[in-house]
């Protein structure tokens, strides 16, 4: 396993223009963000520095794993450290909107795990802290920098799918373990915003700005037996800007999906192929141009540097891929996606989907955007 990381940390490196200049990360909530602070030994660019947990037994499991490293229960304390160049946020959803605001304010940039606020009052308040201390922050959309999803990106990009037609993407987990684990999913935040949140973005990632949404929701029973305030199925239908349609869908009260889908699934049909990238499978399949199908499936290859040697495990892989293309944006003043706006823009968009289920009625997002300030 070793010598399969060093290898493709070699890579890296070799296609780095940065090396030698390593960020400090600083992560605050040590649930989720323990893996990121083991993924960093495969990052070329950063370093983990420090970690901080409210809770004393969350930071003995990660000192056990990574024992050289400051821990604090104390946010402000990490904050305050010369050696934090960037502070990483994985504590619950409702907290991320106050962590990001005192983070910009004692100068540090930001990787905010996914969802990134989930409330208007949030979005409005980071983005004007944003724009007085210019500090920047990626969305750690970690679908995005999983493996068959790079790879179907790279295809579009070079014009393998033609014209996009339709764009199709969901999400559906059991999340009857994680109420348990995480109390606060049932009561202060809505699946839209924390499953919701990776089938939303690809469609904006592939579709650009969204215009419209029409949407249903639904409380499942599952959802319910675990005091569930808000809804746990959604079928969302959405306009982009530029007359583009596509769906997403989700559902955290399933009792178990056939193998035959991937919990995550991204389906794009153009006007010369179409292809579907799978989380966490790690398949993608796609038609040439001559009718055939090919199917790419490098789970046993990379299960190592994706899910640290399990067949189906964590985030590893994504987030250190995230980190290490934040700081090299960060490093070399490049243009970097899904940043601050597209952010607050992806965020409007899932509270039109709240609100059209509301209503019943479709949503035009425009005017969240003004409520927010990301418009005038
Ligand atoms: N695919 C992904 O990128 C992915 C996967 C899972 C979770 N997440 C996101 O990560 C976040 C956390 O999820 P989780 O499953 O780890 O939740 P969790 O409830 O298991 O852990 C959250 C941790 O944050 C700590 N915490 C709370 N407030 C804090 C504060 N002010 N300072 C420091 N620590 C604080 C808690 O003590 C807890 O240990 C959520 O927003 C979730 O959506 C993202």
């Amino acid at each position: 396993m070793k010598e399969f990381l060093n290898k493709k940390i070699e890579e890296r490196r070799k296609s780095s223009s940065s090396v030698g200049s390593r960020k400090g990360i600083g992560v605050a909530g040590l649930h989720e963000g323990r893996t990121l602070l083991v993924a960093l030994s495969r990052t070329t660019l950063a370093r983990a520095v420090a970690g901080c947990d409210l809770e004393e037994n969350k930071i003995a499991a990660a000192r056990k794993e990574m024992p050289d490293l400051f821990y604090t229960r104390s946010y402000k304390e990490m904050l305050s450290r010369d050696d934090v160049d960037i502070v990483a946020i994985y504590t619950p959803d409702a907290v991320h909107g106050q962590n990001i605001v005192e983070a910009f304010e004692a100068g540090k940039d930001v990787i905010c795990t996914k969802p990134f606020v989930n409330s208007m009052a949030d979005a409005q308040k980071v983005l004007e802290v944003a724009r007085r201390t210019q500090r920047k922050l990626l969305v750690g959309q970690s679908t995005r920098f999983f493996e068959p999803f790079i790879r179907q990106r790279r295809a579009y990009e070079k014009g393998h799918y033609g014209e996009l037609e339709l764009v199709d993407a969901h999400y559906i987990h059991r999340m009857d373990w994680f109420y348990e684990k995480s109390p606060w999913a049932a009561t202060d935040t809505d699946w839209i915003f924390l499953g919701m949140s990776h089938p939303i973005d690809l469609v904006r990632w592939y579709l650009g700005p969204i215009e419209e949404v029409h949407a249903y929701g639904y409380t499942s029973a599952l959802g319910k037996k675990c005091g569930l305030q808000s809804r746990d199925v959604y079928v969302v239908n959405l306009l982009s800007t530029s007359g583009k349609i596509a769906r997403a869908m989700g559902h955290y009260g399933i009792r178990e999906i056939p193998s035959a889908r991937n919990c995550i699934e991204l389906l794009l049909c153009g006007t010369s192929n179409s292809g579907l990238a799978q989380y966490h499978d790690m398949r993608y399949k796609y038609t040439n141009d001559d009718g055939t199908e090919v199917c790419e499936d490098p789970l046993y290859e990379l299960r190592h540097y994706y899910f640290n040697s399990e067949i189906h495990g964590m985030h590893y892989g994504e987030f250190a891929n995230y980190t290490d293309y934040f700081t090299d944006a960060l490093i070399n003043n490049k243009p970097y996606s899904p940043n601050l706006e597209e952010g607050i823009e992806t965020f409007c968009v899932m509270e039109a989907v709240r609100r059209s289920v509301q209503t019943g009625k479709p949503v035009a997002v425009e005017p969240l955007l003004r409520e927010v300030g990301l418009k005038p």
